[in-house]
């Protein structure tokens, strides 16, 4: 069983020794945005959502729950949840797309320089863990003082399906408070920033064990106590696993809420922040990735603003009825800040060259491009450090429009494949538990049987040359718009 736990929803996918999904199910979840720049959750929801998506997939597929073997997880990254000396909750969870830690950002590298790059690997941005906890003890301080621990999405979550606190590399990376190479907490940074670093829990890898489901999770949920849980990964590096990126020349575009480019990486390539650098879920491997922040984000806005009572699909295809480049509207998708390469929160996304002649398929294409123009900007990075990749693995929802795949293709002038079987960051988590209750004997081995490529999209030569005009255009706009905001 993976259990893949994003911020829009569960999803629960339980899988045969082939690698076919036998039975899926998922579960909604809300988030509170109480202000601007908010976003937080509470993550007794996340335990609730995944009971609801367990028991609703036993009774409709008719799943025998104690035949489970094992079950493994994939997590929504940096979210911290706060617990106090009785492990209860101390506060509800500050997500990964929460933007309130600018100050703390800006505070952290005053501090410690360019050593906090050299350990962590990564510059500190809002969306990370360690900026969140300052924030929490700048303005919370009273919370602060009774927080005994710290965890991420996935880890309270497999906390209160087993009692064992634990959290795995992959998303330990994403706190910025481990040194990434050593593999441990860094008690240096801890000292500079004045954080107690009793609070960071024990280390485990993506595929130990860390026990099974506990007795009062079995009750719960109908689910045995005989099934043997594993740690898991942070939802991009279980992403990379279910897309078969495992090894160094192969790349990954997932396409959900924000998008990442993502790159399988033997070691330290000397990004210098520029990516992100985390740990992989196969131990000792590591991966680079660069974060849009609103992809399938400025797709689902466009369409709760503007669109007409059609189904999200619908409303995508209409980008079918637009030509390349949108009758000259060009998107850019900054609408809650950006990431890689800009690592600004404040920037705001813009349409340029509005015409009276645009329609509504044309905005909409214009967003599906600025999305990809966004990753062109990421595969810039890597090229700028002399990686080529010849294929392109794209998975997440973004993958149910063809054409927004061709684009893909088209801007980046490289094949793009897609999978068969579930694109998802669930796959990658419950290929841990096949791993984990031995059914295959590596990662690596369990991909052979479990990852099944699916079409792929190759550039066509004209769309790549008129693309490539446009996006020197969408490359200006931040320079020239970033006043607005700043
Ligand atoms: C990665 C990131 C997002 C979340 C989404 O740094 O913030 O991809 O993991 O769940």
């Amino acid at each position: 069983m993976g259990v893949d736990l994003g911020t829009g929803s569960v999803k629960v996918s339980v899988m045969d020794k082939e690698g076919q999904i036998i039975s899926q199910e998922s579960a909604s979840l809300s988030l509170s945005q109480t202000q601007p720049g908010y976003s937080e959750q509470n993550p007794e929801d996340w335990v609730t959502a995944t009971t609801v998506a367990i028991v609703n997939l036993a009774l409709k597929d008719h799943i025998d729950l104690n035949q489970v073997e094992g079950v493994s997880y994939s997590g929504q990254m940096h979210g911290l949840v706060l617990l106090g000396s009785d492990n209860q909750i101390l506060r509800p969870a500050i997500l990964w797309d929460d933007t309130r830690t600018t100050k703390q950002c800006k505070e952290i590298m005053d501090v410690c320089g360019d050593e906090f790059i050299k350990i962590t690997k990564n510059v500190p941005l809002e969306g990370f863990t360690l900026p969140k906890i300052l924030w929490v003890k700048e303005n919370e301080p009273l919370i602060y003082k009774q927080a005994k621990t710290f965890l991420l999405p996935k880890d309270y979550l497999r906390y209160r399906m087993t009692g064992d606190i634990s959290m795995e590399y992959s998303d330990a990376a994403g706190t910025v408070l481990l040194d990434v190479v050593k593999k441990q907490w860094s008690q240096e940074i801890g000292d500079k920033l004045g954080i107690d670093m009793s609070i960071c829990p024990k280390l485990v890898n993506s595929v130990d064990s860390v026990g099974t489901i506990s007795s009062e999770y079995a009750k719960y949920s109908g689910m045995s106590t005989e099934t043997k849980v594993f740690a898991g990964a942070a939802d991009n590096a279980a992403g990379a696993l279910g897309a078969g990126i495992l090894d160094e020349n192969k790349v990954m575009i997932s396409t959900g809420t924000s998008g990442v480019v993502l790159k399988y990486e033997n070691d330290d390539q000397g990004y210098q922040g520029k990516l992100h650098f985390f740990n992989h879920a196969i131990p000792d491997k590591y991966y680079s990735m660069g974060v849009t922040l609103a992809a399938g984000h400025s797709l689902n806005w466009l369409y709760e603003t503007f669109g007409d009572g059609e189904s999200l699909s619908d409303f995508a295809n209409l980008a079918d009825k637009s030509p390349v480049g949108a009758h000259g509207l060009i998107f850019t998708p900054y609408i809650v800040g950006e990431r890689t390469p800009y690592a600004d929160s404040k920037i705001r996304g813009s349409f340029i060259g509005v015409s009276s002649i645009n329609t509504k398929s044309d905005f909409v294409r214009s967003v599906l491009e600025g999305v990809i123009f966004s990753y062109a900007d990421i595969l810039k990075i890597y090229h700028e450090h002399g990686k080529h990749f010849d294929t392109v693995y794209s998975i997440g929802g973004g993958t149910k429009s063809e054409t927004w795949l061709q684009i893909q293709a088209n801007v980046f002038n490289t094949k793009v494949k897609t999978l068969e079987n579930a694109q998802e960051p669930g796959l990658g988590a419950a290929m841990i538990a096949a791993v984990g209750v031995k059914w295959f004997s590596s990662l690596e081995q369990c991909e052979t049987q479990f990852v099944k490529k699916g079409k792929t999209y190759w550039p066509e030569p004209d769309k790549v040359e008129q693309y490539q005009k446009l996006y020197n255009i969408y490359a200006q706009v931040y320079d020239q718009t970033k006043m607005m905001n700043h």
